[in-house]
């Protein structure tokens, strides 16, 4: 039973398995959390939705950040860090990440993945927006995400992690005590295991990625659909921060009606010393920031919609023509590949390029060990709000979040937080399809109508009318349930895109000042008297929206929290 009482409208689990950890998602945070929990001896089966190297962490270009060169230090990393989360980050968990950081990426490379390196064997490393030194560690050029990936999954496979793909988790089960008791899934196409069941464990690890989906386009795979936040709001946890969304200042402009998924162009290729420019050559960053081109993302973005706006165009550009044939092809070559499939040469024009939902700074609210506020349930990567973004996340911190805090979520399962499953009764917790009462699903039609909406009313440019007729648009689709839809992958997805859009919608409109990645064109300005504090949301057991603030984006404290006025 969930505490809220609601689940995604699903048949009864027709199959059921036992393990002590089941960890959803597959990107760098769900395969460490894995790979640690295993060798700690614990039985642990990861879920992933498609394939084992579907989800984000290949897609990542620029690389992970980590105090490894000469002369710099954490206290560098945590101070770049501070910047970039203006005002929000909780300074504790950012020192985990900065101090913890270094060792971290040296033990995956234990785990065997392979950094580019200098002639001296030093492992390279670049720069990005809002880094004042080169920290940013990248393999195969700009193909760091698909190299960490492809380490990992060949790490799990060589000590035989069970793993099920292509399986969507649809909610949390818990036992009498309202602990976590596994969850239930639904799997395409996997023999013995097919249609919706159930993974009954103590723990459950949550790293299943953001949730860029929720706009018309984003960098994020088709994957990306909010599941794992959609999932903890239905179970009762808290969600901290989702108004700060993060748009990614440079992403190929494939043009005005292009959807989904679209190719990023690496800030690292700015840290390398391109320009962004408008239609006539002209540098616009100059005199804005003192990075310029590498000022945090949330200041070039808004700077190059600025720019768009100004000139009623729907791109500017990137130049990098002055990087050479050579330089391309050896330091760029996923982006060199990208660019050319859609018919541009960066080696002989400058590259359109637009901002794009790109990552979601906030999510499942979590402590420093990766618990959540239901006992059993961690989070981790993307989907978790474990205090370091702040109020926009520093460029590559985000590889460095997953490694980090899946270790320590390892660490604090093995270390006995939770109840190995052979000692509870797990059986009470799967009472045949009757864990919670069905929420009305959602026509798959509605999706591409809430991309546009949020694309319209909660992208880079909002205000309180935009938001309220985000709010609304949203709410009509709501109310449309006469339409319910049957159970199936894309009616259970589109009904977790429309849950967490309303919860992104309610917290953007609540925060009236600008910050971070969260522009308000109606508040322009950071108000820190008013809004020095993060946005808490959690369903409440009578199934509203209960949004507060609260001084800490992590968990505890949940201290002097006040209902915000209706
Ligand atoms: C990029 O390569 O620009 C993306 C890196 C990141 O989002 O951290």
């Amino acid at each position: 039973m969930t505490s809220t009482g609601i689940r995604l409208d699903a048949p009864a689990p027709g199959w059921a398995i036992d393990a002590d950890v089941v960890v959803v998602g597959s990107g760098v945070a769900g395969l460490t959390a894995a790979l640690r929990c295993t060798a700690a001896g614990l039985a642990t089966v990861v879920v992933t939705k498609a394939r084992l190297d579907d989800g984000s962490t290949r897609w990542a270009q620029g690389g992970i950040a980590a105090a490894l060169g000469e002369g710099d230090t954490p206290e560098q990393h945590l101070d770049d860090t501070l910047v970039a989360g203006a005002g929000l980050c909780d300074e504790d968990a950012v020192r985990l990440l900065v101090t913890e950081g270094p060792d971290a990426v040296r033990r995956l490379i234990a785990t065997g993945a392979h950094f580019d390196t200098d002639d001296s064997g030093a492992i390279s490393l670049t720069r990005e927006g809002g880094h004042h030194r080169r920290r940013i560690a990248h393999a195969g050029g700009d193909a760091t995400g698909a190299e960490i990936s492809r380490a990992l999954v060949e790490a799990v496979r060589t000590r035989a992690v069970r793993t099920i793909e292509n399986a969507l988790v649809l909610d949390l089960l818990k036992d009498e005590d309202g602990r976590t008791a596994g969850i239930t899934l639904h799997v395409m196409g996997e023999g013995q295991h097919d249609g919706v069941g159930a993974v009954r464990a103590p723990a459950v690890v949550l790293a299943t990625g953001g949730m860029g989906q929720v706009f018309s386009a984003t960098t994020n795979p088709s994957v990306s659909t909010g599941d794992g936040v959609a999932l903890a709001l239905r179970a009762g946890a808290e969600i901290s921060d989702l108004e700060f969304v993060q748009f990614h200042p440079t992403v190929l402009f494939l043009g005005a009606d292009s959807e989904g998924q679209q190719p990023l162009v690496s800030e690292a290729v700015r840290g390398e010393g391109a320009h962004l420019v408008d239609a006539a050559g002209t540098r616009f960053m100059l005199g804005q920031h003192e990075l310029a081109e590498l000022a945090p993302r949330d200041i070039v973005a808004k700077a190059i919609t600025r720019q768009m706006q100004a000139r009623g165009t729907e791109h500017m550009y990137l130049d990098a023509r002055h990087f050479g044939a050579a330089m391309w092809e050896q330091r760029f070559p996923t982006i060199l590949a990208a660019c050319r499939s859609h018919g541009i040469d960066p080696v002989t024009e400058p590259i359109p390029v637009a901002p794009a939902a790109h990552y979601a700074s906030g999510g499942i609210r979590t402590d420093r060990h990766g618990r959540t506020t239901v006992p059993g349930l961690y989070a981790c990567g993307e989907v978790a709000c474990t205090g370091v973004h702040g109020a926009n996340r520093l460029a590559s911190n985000s590889l460095l979040e997953g490694l980090v805090f899946a270790e320590n979520i390892a660490a604090d399962i093995a270390a006995g937080a939770s109840t190995p499953v052979r000692d509870k009764a797990v059986g009470s917790a799967l009472p045949a399809g009757a864990h919670g009462e069905p929420v009305p699903l959602l026509d798959p039609a509605a999706r591409i109508q809430i991309q546009r909406i949020m694309t319209e009313g909660a992208g880079v440019l909002r205000s309180a009318d935009s938001l309220a007729e985000a709010a609304g648009r949203l709410e009509a689709i709501r109310a449309d349930e006469h339409k319910a839809a049957v159970p199936g992958v894309e009616a259970w997805e589109t009904t977790n895109l429309l849950l967490v859009s309303r919860v992104l919608v309610a917290a953007a409109a609540a925060r009236e000042e600008t910050r971070g990645c969260h522009w308000r064109e109606d508040r322009p300005d950071r108000d820190d008297a008013s809004w020095q504090r993060h946005l808490v949301v959690r369903i409440t057991p009578e199934r509203s929206l209960d949004i507060r603030p609260t001084a800490s984006a992590t968990f505890p404290p949940t201290v002097a929290a006040t209902p915000l006025e209706p």
